[in-house]
């Protein structure tokens, strides 16, 4: 199968401190990777990266076999990269499908937020995928009514709203109750294999029985990768997280 992502000796440094140190890796197309990693890891840094929300210091992205490095965000997104960021990043004012209709505008969010209302179209995609999360009865409530564990869900929404074919979720279970992850893991297990997903998880138990494939980053490089078993296996996973 055809790589949907190929990265290869990726760096970037914060004031000459490297976050992510020397990053090569490959995500299959249609497969299911997790990335996991102690604080700090570089893992958003890796994701900032790819969507070119940071600039990368030296080393090649490529989508489907075509370099992305020097694209900017938004044609990345047209490329059919999409993400969730770790904090929510919602207007709380607007409402459910309003947020998600927004997504669809990719980078002049801000600027037709302010303008109002959107193509009738829009708001239908937006309806769509609101309940596809499950969310349909709660679409036309202002974001700040809803509790966190939807919002959350209203993040994978405007993700899933952009048809992505390469999906970056960073920590979508964080902060969830464990009925609301067994609710949003199965949710993520449904999206089609036609999209790929890469998945950040800090905590290496919650996300395993999603993964076809994990990489462990630690100090911005991998350390491990491999299937489930293998991974898991690694006396240097155990090191990492068990600090022996
Ligand atoms: N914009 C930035 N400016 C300066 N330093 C940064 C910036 N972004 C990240 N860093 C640093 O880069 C390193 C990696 O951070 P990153 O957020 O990628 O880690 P992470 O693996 O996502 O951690 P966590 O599990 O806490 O989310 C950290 O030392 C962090 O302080
Ligand atoms: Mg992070």
């Amino acid at each position: 199968m055809a790589a949907a992502l190929r990265i290869a000796g990726l760096k970037k440094s914060f004031g000459g401190l490297p976050a992510i140190a020397d990053v090569t890796l490959e995500v299959a197309e249609g497969e299911r990777r997790l990335i996991i990693g102690p604080n700090g890891a570089g893992k958003t840094t890796l994701f900032n990266l790819l969507t070119g929300d940071l600039s990368r210091d030296a080393g090649s992205i490529t989508l489907f076999g075509e370099e992305v490095a020097r694209l900017s965000t938004w044609r990345r997104c047209h490329r059919g990269l999409a993400r969730t960021y770790q904090i929510i990043t919602l207007f709380p004012k607007d409402t459910l499908e309003h947020n998600v209709a927004l997504s669809l505008l990719g980078l002049s969010r801000r600027r037709w937020s302010m303008f109002g209302r959107l193509p009738a179209s829009f708001y239908a995609d937006a309806r769509e995928v609101l309940a596809r999360v499950g969310l349909e009865k709660v679409a036309s409530r202002p974001i700040a009514e809803v509790a966190y564990g939807e919002k959350r869900r209203v993040e994978i929404a405007m993700a899933l709203a952009q048809k992505p074919r390469v999906l970056l979720l960073d920590e979508p279970l964080a902060g969830l109750s464990r009925e609301e992850r067994g609710q949003l893991k199965s949710l993520i297990a449904g999206i089609p294999r036609e999209t790929t997903v890469v998945m950040i998880e800090h905590d290496m138990d919650t996300a395993l029985d999603l993964a076809d494939r994990i990489t462990v980053l630690h100090y911005g490089r991998v350390i491990v990768e491999g299937t489930r078993a293998e991974v898991v296996a690694d006396p240097k996973t155990r090191e990492v997280y068990l600090g022996h």
